[in-house]
């Protein structure tokens, strides 16, 4: 006969019980701490140059490279989908040295945001300023003779972009180079442009990140040789993000930014905890296509697995959330039953 080596005593029964509320469904909506609406959600857009354009991109399903043209079938989606902003990226139909097209008013991004504002006035237009996805060398500034990266001679290229997406009516600049001083610059030129009411997301930490990959697919940016960790930030570094963070803020930045999101809640919850401003994150192309990959495979239910993630951003302090995810969201918050994890 089987005996038991140690004989079972029962415990003393638990006074504190946390799982008292968390007993129905309704309990836990009324105790939620963190709310993900649509509201705060920002959708990606990569504008090409060109017409009739409209090419998916194969590491970020559900998302494509679309011209001009094509643009209103998307953007009447997310209007009705109650999405409040979208980010825009280039592709120009040329690329130089210098990365001339990012100015250029005929280039893709001014032309989408013409477009973006006669269509949908309402619906807020931020545009990623960088000179990445224009330059024949991929690198987010230009180049000196030593082929490194020169920060002061890219700032006012950087700033003639950021005053042609304000004069094609953007309402917000991103600027994401992670040039030092390329906040100040960009305020100054607005301002003396006379767009002193477009405001800045800056790119405050931005780190030298693995999970970019699918996107300069899509942006067609990766840098031809080299790589970027001479300016974006080194991933292990905190407190350094948070002085990158400081100086955006002293240079005139009306909101920052952490990115990628997933892999730097701490930094999130470290900008939050010491600025005022409104803080963003980038849920980021590679964070995505993980998600992506591994629901399609069956591995995990795309739902809650990218419901969970975008509600961590926010728990850990982000206001804003851009994510390739947002009109997926916005369809799931519509359904019955909306579980927010
Ligand atoms: C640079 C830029 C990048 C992203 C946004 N702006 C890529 C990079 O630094 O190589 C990445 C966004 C993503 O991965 O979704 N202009």
């Amino acid at each position: 006969m089987w005996r038991p080596e140690i004989e079972l005593r029962t415990p003393e029964p638990p006074r504190i019980r946390p799982r008292r509320l968390r007993a129905t469904d309704t309990l836990r909506r009324m105790l939620r701490e963190t709310e993900l609406t649509v509201n705060q959600l920002v959708h990606p857009m990569f504008v090409t140059a060109g017409s009739g354009i409209e090419r998916p991109i194969p590491s970020m399903p559900g998302h494509s490279q679309r011209s001009v043209d094509k643009l209103p079938l998307e953007l009447d989606e997310i209007v009705a989908a109650g999405i409040p902003a979208v980010l825009l990226f280039g592709l120009p139909e040329s690329k130089d040295p210098k990365g001339s097209w990012a100015w250029n008013p005929e280039g893709p991004v001014p032309s989408a945001i013409t477009e973006l504002k006669r269509r949908a006035p309402d619906t807020v237009v931020i545009a990623d300023v960088c000179l990445c996805e224009y330059t024949s060398h991929g690198h987010c500034g230009v180049l000196d003779d030593s082929r490194l990266v020169d920060n002061d001679a890219t700032l006012p290229l950087l700033a003639q972009a950021a005053v042609a997406y304000a004069e094609a009516g953007a309402d917000i600049v991103a600027p994401s180079a992670m040039m030092d001083g390329q906040v100040a610059a960009i305020r100054g030129a607005l301002d003396s442009a006379g767009h002193g009411g477009v405001a800045i997301l800056a790119y405050a930490a931005k780190f030298a990140s693995a999970f970019y990959g699918p996107f300069r697919e899509a942006a067609g940016s990766t840098p031809a040789f080299g790589d970027r960790r001479s300016y974006q930030l080194d991933p292990a570094n905190g407190r350094e993000a948070l002085r990158e963070m400081r100086l955006d803020v002293d240079e005139g930045a009306d909101m920052v930014m952490v990115k990628p999101a997933g892999p730097y809640l701490d930094v999130i919850k470290r900008v939050r905890e010491s600025t005022t401003l409104p803080v963003a994150a980038y849920q980021v192309s590679g964070e995505y296509a993980m998600l992506k990959a591994a629901s399609e495979r069956g591995w995990i239910d795309e739902r809650r697995a990218a419901m969970e993630s975008l509600v961590g951003i926010r728990r850990a302090g982000a206001d804003v959330i851009i994510t390739y995810y947002a009109k997926q969201v916005a369809r799931w918050l519509r359904e019955p039953q909306n579980i927010a994890v």
